[in-house]
Protein backbone atom coordinates (compact mmCIF):
# COMPACT_ATOMS: atom_id res chain seq x y z
CA UNK A 1 0.00 0.00 0.00
CA UNK A 2 2.69 2.66 -1.10
CA UNK A 3 -0.06 5.13 -2.91
CA UNK A 4 -2.95 5.42 -0.80
CA UNK A 5 -5.53 7.71 -0.76
CA UNK A 6 -8.05 8.55 2.13
CA UNK A 7 -11.47 10.11 1.15
CA UNK A 8 -14.26 11.03 3.13
CA UNK A 9 -17.22 8.81 2.39
CA UNK A 10 -20.24 10.53 4.09
CA UNK A 11 -21.07 14.40 4.60
CA UNK A 12 -17.33 15.52 5.84
CA UNK A 13 -15.89 15.19 9.17
CA UNK A 14 -15.94 11.11 9.26
CA UNK A 15 -12.43 11.57 11.20
CA UNK A 16 -10.28 11.99 8.16
CA UNK A 17 -8.02 13.92 9.71
CA UNK A 18 -7.66 11.22 12.83
CA UNK A 19 -7.06 8.29 9.98
CA UNK A 20 -4.49 10.43 7.65
CA UNK A 21 -2.57 10.85 10.85
CA UNK A 22 -2.27 7.14 11.50
CA UNK A 23 -1.66 6.08 8.36
CA UNK A 24 1.04 8.94 7.55
CA UNK A 25 3.46 7.34 9.80
CA UNK A 26 6.54 6.72 7.56
CA UNK A 27 4.85 8.31 4.48
CA UNK A 28 7.55 10.32 1.95
CA UNK A 29 4.10 12.81 1.02
CA UNK A 30 0.59 13.73 2.29
CA UNK A 31 -1.06 15.50 -0.38
CA UNK A 32 -4.28 17.67 -0.29
CA UNK A 33 -6.14 18.15 -3.45
CA UNK A 34 -9.11 19.66 -2.91
CA UNK A 35 -11.15 21.95 -0.86
CA UNK A 36 -10.00 25.11 1.05
CA UNK A 37 -10.39 26.40 4.56
CA UNK A 38 -14.07 25.12 4.82
CA UNK A 39 -12.19 21.74 6.02
CA UNK A 40 -11.47 21.08 9.82
CA UNK A 41 -9.09 18.00 10.53
CA UNK A 42 -8.57 17.38 13.92
CA UNK A 43 -5.95 15.44 15.17
CA UNK A 44 -5.09 14.19 18.84
CA UNK A 45 -1.64 13.20 19.79
CA UNK A 46 -1.08 12.59 23.51
CA UNK A 47 -3.86 14.91 25.25
CA UNK A 48 -2.69 17.57 22.23
CA UNK A 49 -5.31 19.00 19.72
CA UNK A 50 -4.24 20.01 16.24
CA UNK A 51 -6.82 20.99 13.60
CA UNK A 52 -5.94 21.28 10.22
CA UNK A 53 -7.62 23.62 7.72
CA UNK A 54 -5.36 23.53 4.20
CA UNK A 55 -2.13 22.58 5.75
CA UNK A 56 -2.23 18.38 5.42
CA UNK A 57 -2.44 16.66 8.24
CA UNK A 58 1.24 14.38 7.05
CA UNK A 59 2.26 18.00 9.19
CA UNK A 60 2.42 16.16 12.03
CA UNK A 61 4.66 13.35 11.32
CA UNK A 62 8.47 14.25 10.61
CA UNK A 63 10.57 13.08 7.84
CA UNK A 64 6.99 13.81 5.13
CA UNK A 65 6.66 16.61 2.78
CA UNK A 66 3.13 17.90 2.31
CA UNK A 67 1.87 19.39 -0.63
CA UNK A 68 -1.12 21.97 -1.49
CA UNK A 69 -2.51 20.84 -4.68
CA UNK A 70 -3.39 22.90 -7.48
CA UNK A 71 -7.01 21.66 -7.01
CA UNK A 72 -7.09 23.50 -3.76
CA UNK A 73 -7.81 26.96 -3.26
CA UNK A 74 -5.81 28.66 -0.42
CA UNK A 75 -7.06 31.72 1.70
CA UNK A 76 -3.34 33.53 2.23
CA UNK A 77 -4.51 35.05 5.40
CA UNK A 78 -6.13 32.14 6.96
CA UNK A 79 -3.21 30.00 5.62
CA UNK A 80 -0.60 32.31 7.69
CA UNK A 81 -2.81 31.86 10.69
CA UNK A 82 -3.04 28.38 10.67
CA UNK A 83 1.07 28.21 10.29
CA UNK A 84 1.63 30.13 13.28
CA UNK A 85 -0.93 28.29 15.53
CA UNK A 86 0.67 24.51 14.01
CA UNK A 87 4.25 26.41 15.10
CA UNK A 88 2.99 27.67 18.36
CA UNK A 89 2.25 23.96 19.01
CA UNK A 90 5.98 23.20 17.89
CA UNK A 91 4.73 21.67 14.35
CA UNK A 92 7.65 22.32 12.06
CA UNK A 93 7.20 24.36 8.73
CA UNK A 94 9.88 24.95 6.43
CA UNK A 95 10.87 23.10 3.11
CA UNK A 96 8.36 20.03 4.17
CA UNK A 97 5.38 22.41 2.60
CA UNK A 98 5.02 23.41 -0.91
CA UNK A 99 2.31 24.74 -2.60
CA UNK A 100 1.01 24.51 -5.57
CA UNK A 101 1.85 27.92 -7.88
CA UNK A 102 -1.09 27.56 -9.69
CA UNK A 103 -4.24 26.72 -6.82
CA UNK A 104 -6.79 29.80 -6.35
CA UNK A 105 -6.23 32.32 -3.88
CA UNK A 106 -9.37 33.25 -1.95
CA UNK A 107 -9.07 36.93 -1.41
CA UNK A 108 -11.66 38.88 0.82
CA UNK A 109 -14.35 39.43 -1.72
CA UNK A 110 -14.48 36.27 -2.02
CA UNK A 111 -15.40 35.45 1.87
CA UNK A 112 -17.55 38.29 1.43
CA UNK A 113 -19.68 37.18 -1.41
CA UNK A 114 -20.38 33.94 0.10
CA UNK A 115 -21.76 35.66 2.83
CA UNK A 116 -24.24 37.62 0.65
CA UNK A 117 -24.75 34.77 -1.65
CA UNK A 118 -26.31 32.79 1.21
CA UNK A 119 -28.41 36.07 2.71
CA UNK A 120 -30.00 36.35 -0.74
CA UNK A 121 -30.41 32.28 -0.90
CA UNK A 122 -32.93 32.58 2.06
CA UNK A 123 -34.39 29.63 3.04
CA UNK A 124 -33.03 27.77 0.72
CA UNK A 125 -29.24 28.77 1.94
CA UNK A 126 -26.48 26.18 1.88
CA UNK A 127 -25.29 26.52 4.97
CA UNK A 128 -21.44 27.46 3.40
CA UNK A 129 -18.14 27.28 6.07
CA UNK A 130 -18.52 31.13 4.76
CA UNK A 131 -15.07 30.83 3.91
CA UNK A 132 -14.98 32.11 0.26
CA UNK A 133 -15.17 28.52 -1.55
CA UNK A 134 -17.94 28.87 -3.61
CA UNK A 135 -16.85 31.90 -5.02
CA UNK A 136 -13.23 31.48 -5.12
CA UNK A 137 -13.99 28.54 -7.83
CA UNK A 138 -16.61 30.25 -9.74
CA UNK A 139 -13.73 32.32 -10.38
CA UNK A 140 -11.65 29.64 -11.32
CA UNK A 141 -14.45 28.28 -13.92
CA UNK A 142 -15.00 31.39 -15.09
CA UNK A 143 -11.10 31.84 -15.50
CA UNK A 144 -10.83 35.12 -14.05
CA UNK A 145 -9.37 33.61 -10.81
CA UNK A 146 -5.90 34.71 -9.68
CA UNK A 147 -3.43 32.05 -9.13
CA UNK A 148 -0.91 31.39 -5.92
CA UNK A 149 2.26 33.00 -8.51
CA UNK A 150 0.65 35.49 -9.82
CA UNK A 151 0.81 37.02 -6.26
CA UNK A 152 4.52 36.82 -6.67
CA UNK A 153 4.22 39.34 -9.94
CA UNK A 154 3.46 42.88 -9.09
CA UNK A 155 2.57 43.77 -12.45
CA UNK A 156 -0.06 40.91 -13.31
CA UNK A 157 -1.37 40.86 -9.82
CA UNK A 158 -2.35 44.94 -10.69
CA UNK A 159 -3.48 43.87 -14.13
CA UNK A 160 -5.97 40.83 -12.11
CA UNK A 161 -6.81 42.16 -9.38
CA UNK A 162 -8.15 45.78 -11.01
CA UNK A 163 -9.98 43.82 -13.25
CA UNK A 164 -11.66 41.32 -10.67
CA UNK A 165 -12.82 44.63 -8.42
CA UNK A 166 -14.22 46.15 -11.36
CA UNK A 167 -16.50 43.18 -11.52
CA UNK A 168 -16.59 42.52 -7.40
CA UNK A 169 -17.19 46.12 -6.51
CA UNK A 170 -19.82 46.58 -9.28
CA UNK A 171 -21.70 43.60 -7.78
CA UNK A 172 -21.15 43.93 -4.06
CA UNK A 173 -22.51 47.74 -4.14
CA UNK A 174 -24.76 47.84 -7.09
CA UNK A 175 -26.36 44.79 -6.36
CA UNK A 176 -25.89 44.43 -2.64
CA UNK A 177 -25.88 47.61 -1.79
CA UNK A 178 -22.52 46.65 0.64
CA UNK A 179 -19.37 48.58 0.56
CA UNK A 180 -16.82 47.49 -1.93
CA UNK A 181 -13.24 47.23 -1.54
CA UNK A 182 -10.15 49.57 -2.19
CA UNK A 183 -7.58 48.99 -4.51
CA UNK A 184 -4.48 50.14 -2.52
CA UNK A 185 -5.72 48.25 0.12
CA UNK A 186 -6.07 44.86 -1.16
CA UNK A 187 -3.33 45.27 -3.72
CA UNK A 188 -0.67 45.52 -0.71
CA UNK A 189 -2.06 42.78 1.22
CA UNK A 190 -1.87 40.55 -1.40
CA UNK A 191 1.33 41.56 -2.16
CA UNK A 192 2.42 41.09 1.84
CA UNK A 193 1.10 37.44 1.30
CA UNK A 194 3.14 36.76 -1.84
CA UNK A 195 6.40 38.16 0.18
CA UNK A 196 5.67 35.77 2.97
CA UNK A 197 4.83 32.83 1.33
CA UNK A 198 7.30 32.61 -1.48
CA UNK A 199 9.27 30.11 -0.10
CA UNK A 200 6.61 27.68 -0.38
CA UNK A 201 4.82 28.42 -3.78
CA UNK A 202 6.28 25.47 -6.17
CA UNK A 203 5.81 23.77 -9.34
CA UNK A 204 3.89 20.67 -7.41
CA UNK A 205 2.78 18.92 -10.89
CA UNK A 206 6.87 18.47 -11.30
CA UNK A 207 7.16 17.41 -7.72
CA UNK A 208 4.35 15.09 -7.58
CA UNK A 209 5.90 13.41 -10.83
CA UNK A 210 9.10 13.14 -9.35
CA UNK A 211 7.48 11.66 -6.48
CA UNK A 212 5.62 9.55 -8.01
CA UNK A 213 8.74 7.81 -10.87
CA UNK A 214 10.83 7.25 -7.84
CA UNK A 215 8.65 4.88 -5.73
CA UNK A 216 7.86 7.35 -3.21
CA UNK A 217 5.29 6.49 -0.36
CA UNK A 218 2.19 9.25 -0.99
CA UNK A 219 -1.08 9.17 0.73
CA UNK A 220 -3.48 11.71 -0.75
CA UNK A 221 -5.65 13.09 1.89
CA UNK A 222 -9.28 13.94 0.68
CA UNK A 223 -11.13 16.66 1.80
CA UNK A 224 -14.63 17.09 2.76
CA UNK A 225 -16.36 14.04 1.83
CA UNK A 226 -17.94 12.30 -1.26
CA UNK A 227 -21.76 13.45 -0.65
CA UNK A 228 -20.80 16.69 -0.66
CA UNK A 229 -19.02 16.46 -4.05
CA UNK A 230 -20.18 18.83 -6.67
CA UNK A 231 -20.51 16.28 -9.29
CA UNK A 232 -21.68 12.87 -7.47
CA UNK A 233 -22.77 14.71 -4.35
CA UNK A 234 -25.96 15.88 -2.85
CA UNK A 235 -26.25 19.12 -5.42
CA UNK A 236 -26.86 21.74 -4.83
CA UNK A 237 -26.24 20.80 -1.08
CA UNK A 238 -22.44 20.64 -1.81
CA UNK A 239 -19.28 21.92 -2.11
CA UNK A 240 -17.39 23.72 -5.25
CA UNK A 241 -14.81 21.05 -5.75
CA UNK A 242 -14.26 17.48 -6.27
CA UNK A 243 -13.64 15.50 -3.03
CA UNK A 244 -14.30 12.21 -4.64
CA UNK A 245 -11.27 10.04 -6.51
CA UNK A 246 -10.96 11.93 -9.85
CA UNK A 247 -10.07 14.84 -7.98
CA UNK A 248 -6.81 13.52 -6.75
CA UNK A 249 -5.69 13.58 -10.12
CA UNK A 250 -7.00 16.96 -11.83
CA UNK A 251 -6.38 18.65 -7.81
CA UNK A 252 -2.15 17.09 -8.54
CA UNK A 253 -1.51 16.45 -11.79
CA UNK A 254 -1.24 12.78 -11.03
CA UNK A 255 -2.48 9.99 -13.13
CA UNK A 256 -4.99 7.53 -11.91
CA UNK A 257 -2.69 4.85 -12.25
CA UNK A 258 -0.77 6.78 -9.20
CA UNK A 259 -3.28 5.88 -6.46
CA UNK A 260 -2.83 1.76 -5.35
CA UNK A 261 -5.30 1.47 -2.42
CA UNK A 262 -8.43 3.52 -2.11
CA UNK A 263 -9.64 3.93 1.75
CA UNK A 264 -12.90 5.21 2.47
CA UNK A 265 -12.95 6.92 5.64
CA UNK A 266 -16.68 6.18 7.36
CA UNK A 267 -17.85 7.51 10.83
CA UNK A 268 -20.10 4.60 12.51
CA UNK A 269 -23.12 6.95 12.18
CA UNK A 270 -23.80 9.98 9.66
CA UNK A 271 -23.79 14.13 10.33
CA UNK A 272 -24.13 16.82 8.43
CA UNK A 273 -23.49 19.74 8.66
CA UNK A 274 -25.61 23.05 6.91
CA UNK A 275 -28.56 22.46 4.77
CA UNK A 276 -29.66 19.99 2.22
CA UNK A 277 -31.57 16.18 2.21
CA UNK A 278 -30.32 13.80 4.98
CA UNK A 279 -32.87 10.90 5.00
CA UNK A 280 -31.14 9.27 7.87
CA UNK A 281 -31.17 12.25 10.25
CA UNK A 282 -32.51 11.72 13.74
CA UNK A 283 -34.09 15.55 15.09
CA UNK A 284 -35.02 13.98 18.48
CA UNK A 285 -33.40 12.45 21.24
CA UNK A 286 -31.48 9.74 19.10
CA UNK A 287 -29.77 12.93 17.67
CA UNK A 288 -28.92 15.00 20.74
CA UNK A 289 -27.60 11.42 22.00
CA UNK A 290 -25.07 11.49 19.04
CA UNK A 291 -24.38 14.42 18.86
CA UNK A 292 -23.24 14.82 22.67
CA UNK A 293 -21.33 11.37 22.98
CA UNK A 294 -19.64 12.35 19.77
CA UNK A 295 -18.86 15.67 20.17
CA UNK A 296 -20.38 16.64 17.25
CA UNK A 297 -19.52 20.29 16.59
CA UNK A 298 -17.85 21.77 13.52
CA UNK A 299 -14.32 22.12 13.93
CA UNK A 300 -14.08 25.08 11.60
CA UNK A 301 -17.35 26.27 12.65
CA UNK A 302 -18.49 25.25 15.79
CA UNK A 303 -22.04 24.70 14.43
CA UNK A 304 -23.58 21.84 15.88
CA UNK A 305 -23.33 18.98 13.44
CA UNK A 306 -26.81 16.74 12.43
CA UNK A 307 -26.75 13.56 13.52
CA UNK A 308 -28.31 10.29 12.43
CA UNK A 309 -27.69 6.65 11.59
CA UNK A 310 -26.07 4.90 8.83
CA UNK A 311 -26.91 5.47 5.37
CA UNK A 312 -25.90 2.24 3.81
CA UNK A 313 -27.17 3.41 0.71
CA UNK A 314 -25.16 6.06 0.35
CA UNK A 315 -22.24 4.17 1.61
CA UNK A 316 -22.16 1.32 -1.34
CA UNK A 317 -22.37 4.59 -3.84
CA UNK A 318 -19.45 5.94 -2.51
CA UNK A 319 -17.81 2.79 -2.73
CA UNK A 320 -18.67 2.90 -6.56
CA UNK A 321 -17.59 6.39 -7.27
CA UNK A 322 -14.55 5.99 -5.82
CA UNK A 323 -13.70 2.59 -6.03
CA UNK A 324 -13.27 1.81 -2.33
CA UNK A 325 -11.09 -1.33 -1.54
CA UNK A 326 -10.82 -0.47 2.20
CA UNK A 327 -13.02 1.23 5.09
CA UNK A 328 -11.95 3.29 7.96
CA UNK A 329 -14.92 3.19 10.58
CA UNK A 330 -14.38 5.99 12.99
CA UNK A 331 -16.10 6.77 16.18
CA UNK A 332 -17.45 3.12 16.94
CA UNK A 333 -17.23 4.06 20.92
CA UNK A 334 -19.97 6.73 20.14
CA UNK A 335 -21.98 3.66 19.64
CA UNK A 336 -21.37 2.31 23.33
CA UNK A 337 -24.91 2.17 25.04
CA UNK A 338 -27.08 1.23 22.39
CA UNK A 339 -29.34 -1.89 22.58
CA UNK A 340 -29.97 -1.85 18.79
CA UNK A 341 -27.98 0.19 16.08
CA UNK A 342 -30.33 1.29 12.86
CA UNK A 343 -28.98 0.88 9.80
CA UNK A 344 -30.67 2.14 6.40
CA UNK A 345 -30.91 -0.18 3.54
CA UNK A 346 -32.96 0.92 1.25
CA UNK A 347 -34.81 4.07 0.04
CA UNK A 348 -38.59 4.33 -0.18
CA UNK A 349 -39.24 6.79 -2.76
CA UNK A 350 -42.83 7.67 -4.15
CA UNK A 351 -44.25 4.58 -2.53
CA UNK A 352 -41.12 2.45 -4.64
CA UNK A 353 -38.15 0.58 -2.36
CA UNK A 354 -34.86 1.12 -4.21
CA UNK A 355 -30.98 0.32 -2.85
CA UNK A 356 -30.17 2.59 -5.49
CA UNK A 357 -28.49 6.24 -4.68
CA UNK A 358 -30.72 8.65 -6.92
CA UNK A 359 -28.77 10.68 -8.59
CA UNK A 360 -32.15 13.16 -9.13
CA UNK A 361 -31.83 15.64 -6.35
CA UNK A 362 -35.37 16.27 -6.59
CA UNK A 363 -36.39 12.27 -5.70
CA UNK A 364 -33.45 12.13 -2.82
CA UNK A 365 -35.35 15.23 -1.45
CA UNK A 366 -38.42 12.45 -0.92
CA UNK A 367 -36.19 9.76 0.26
CA UNK A 368 -37.35 7.81 3.09
CA UNK A 369 -35.08 5.33 5.00
CA UNK A 370 -35.95 1.63 5.79
CA UNK A 371 -33.61 0.63 8.01
CA UNK A 372 -32.32 -2.61 9.42
CA UNK A 373 -31.63 -3.52 12.70
CA UNK A 374 -28.50 -4.46 14.50
CA UNK A 375 -27.94 -5.67 17.95
CA UNK A 376 -25.34 -3.09 20.02
CA UNK A 377 -22.98 -4.15 22.64
CA UNK A 378 -22.71 -4.25 26.09
CA UNK A 379 -19.47 -2.08 27.69
CA UNK A 380 -17.53 -0.08 26.31
CA UNK A 381 -15.13 0.27 22.82
CA UNK A 382 -13.36 3.76 23.57
CA UNK A 383 -9.86 3.58 23.35
CA UNK A 384 -9.55 -0.44 22.46
CA UNK A 385 -6.44 -1.03 20.43
CA UNK A 386 -6.39 -4.61 20.22
CA UNK A 387 -8.78 -6.32 17.78
CA UNK A 388 -9.80 -9.35 19.91
CA UNK A 389 -11.02 -6.95 22.89
CA UNK A 390 -13.72 -5.87 20.92
CA UNK A 391 -17.03 -7.14 21.78
CA UNK A 392 -18.45 -9.89 18.95
CA UNK A 393 -21.46 -7.14 18.32
CA UNK A 394 -19.13 -4.63 17.86
CA UNK A 395 -17.38 -6.52 14.64
CA UNK A 396 -20.23 -7.83 13.45
CA UNK A 397 -21.85 -4.18 12.69
CA UNK A 398 -18.35 -3.11 11.25
CA UNK A 399 -18.38 -6.53 9.06
CA UNK A 400 -22.27 -5.97 8.28
CA UNK A 401 -21.00 -2.45 6.49
CA UNK A 402 -17.74 -3.42 4.83
CA UNK A 403 -19.79 -6.54 3.23
CA UNK A 404 -22.48 -4.67 2.17
CA UNK A 405 -20.17 -1.79 0.62
CA UNK A 406 -18.15 -4.77 -0.89
CA UNK A 407 -15.14 -3.57 0.87
CA UNK A 408 -12.39 -4.78 3.30
CA UNK A 409 -11.68 -3.46 6.96
CA UNK A 410 -8.59 -1.47 6.88
CA UNK A 411 -9.31 -0.04 10.86
CA UNK A 412 -11.86 0.82 13.19
CA UNK A 413 -11.10 4.03 15.24
CA UNK A 414 -12.28 3.62 19.15
CA UNK A 415 -11.40 7.40 20.01
CA UNK A 416 -9.89 10.45 18.98
CA UNK A 417 -6.28 9.68 20.15
CA UNK A 418 -3.98 8.38 17.15
CA UNK A 419 -3.31 5.29 19.48
CA UNK A 420 -7.54 4.65 19.81
CA UNK A 421 -7.65 2.51 16.44
CA UNK A 422 -8.00 -1.39 15.84
CA UNK A 423 -5.73 -2.12 13.04
CA UNK A 424 -7.84 -5.01 11.26
CA UNK A 425 -5.46 -5.56 8.19
P1 LIG B 1 -12.53 15.28 9.42
O1 LIG B 1 -12.97 16.59 8.92
O2 LIG B 1 -13.02 14.14 8.61
O3 LIG B 1 -11.04 15.20 9.65
O4 LIG B 1 -13.20 15.10 10.86
P2 LIG B 1 -13.29 16.24 12.01
O5 LIG B 1 -11.95 16.39 12.64
O6 LIG B 1 -13.95 17.45 11.51
O7 LIG B 1 -14.33 15.57 13.00
C1 LIG B 1 -14.08 14.36 13.61
C2 LIG B 1 -14.15 14.55 15.13
O8 LIG B 1 -14.20 13.28 15.77
C3 LIG B 1 -12.91 15.22 15.70
O9 LIG B 1 -13.29 15.96 16.83
C4 LIG B 1 -12.03 14.06 16.11
O10 LIG B 1 -11.12 14.39 17.14
C5 LIG B 1 -13.06 13.07 16.59
N1 LIG B 1 -12.74 11.64 16.40
C6 LIG B 1 -12.07 11.05 15.37
N2 LIG B 1 -12.07 9.71 15.52
C7 LIG B 1 -12.76 9.46 16.67
C8 LIG B 1 -13.16 8.26 17.34
O11 LIG B 1 -12.90 7.15 16.91
N3 LIG B 1 -13.92 8.42 18.46
C9 LIG B 1 -14.26 9.64 18.95
N4 LIG B 1 -15.00 9.68 20.06
N5 LIG B 1 -13.90 10.78 18.35
C10 LIG B 1 -13.18 10.68 17.22
P1 LIG C 1 -14.01 18.36 6.25
O1 LIG C 1 -12.81 18.27 5.36
C1 LIG C 1 -18.28 18.98 6.68
C2 LIG C 1 -20.19 21.73 3.89
C3 LIG C 1 -20.73 23.01 4.49
C4 LIG C 1 -21.90 23.28 3.57
C5 LIG C 1 -21.36 22.82 2.21
C6 LIG C 1 -20.81 23.95 1.36
O2 LIG C 1 -13.70 18.90 7.61
O3 LIG C 1 -14.75 17.07 6.28
P2 LIG C 1 -18.60 25.40 1.47
O4 LIG C 1 -18.07 26.30 2.56
O5 LIG C 1 -17.67 24.30 1.11
O6 LIG C 1 -19.08 26.15 0.28
O7 LIG C 1 -19.92 24.74 2.11
O8 LIG C 1 -20.32 21.90 2.49
N1 LIG C 1 -18.77 21.46 4.17
C7 LIG C 1 -18.34 20.57 5.06
N2 LIG C 1 -19.03 19.80 5.93
N3 LIG C 1 -16.95 18.86 6.61
C8 LIG C 1 -16.25 19.62 5.74
O9 LIG C 1 -14.92 19.48 5.56
C9 LIG C 1 -16.94 20.55 4.94
N4 LIG C 1 -16.57 21.44 3.99
C10 LIG C 1 -17.70 21.99 3.52
O10 LIG C 1 -21.14 22.82 5.82
O11 LIG C 1 -22.98 22.44 3.90
MG1 LIG D 1 -13.94 18.31 9.54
Amino acid sequence: MSRIAVIGAQWGDEGKGKVVDFLAEGMDVVARYSGGPNAGHTVIINGTKYILHLIPSGILRKGTTCVMGNGMVVDPESLLEEMEQLRSLGVYIGENLLISESAHVIMPYHKKLDALNERVKGKKQIGTTLRGIGPAYSDKASRIGIRMCELLDRDVLREKLEFNLKLKNTLIEHFFGERGYSFDELYEKAISWGEELKPFIKNTTSFMKEAVSSGKSILYEGAQGTMLDIDHGTYPYVTSSNPTIGGISTGLGVPPTAVDQVVGVVKAYTTRVGGGPFPTEETGAIGDELRNKGGEYGATTGRPRRCGWLDLVALKYAAWVNGLNYIAVTKLDVLDGFDTIKVCVAYEIDGEITEEFPTNHVSFMKAKPVYKELPGWSGSVKGISDRNKLPKEAVNYVNFIAENMGVKVLLVSTGAERRETVVFE
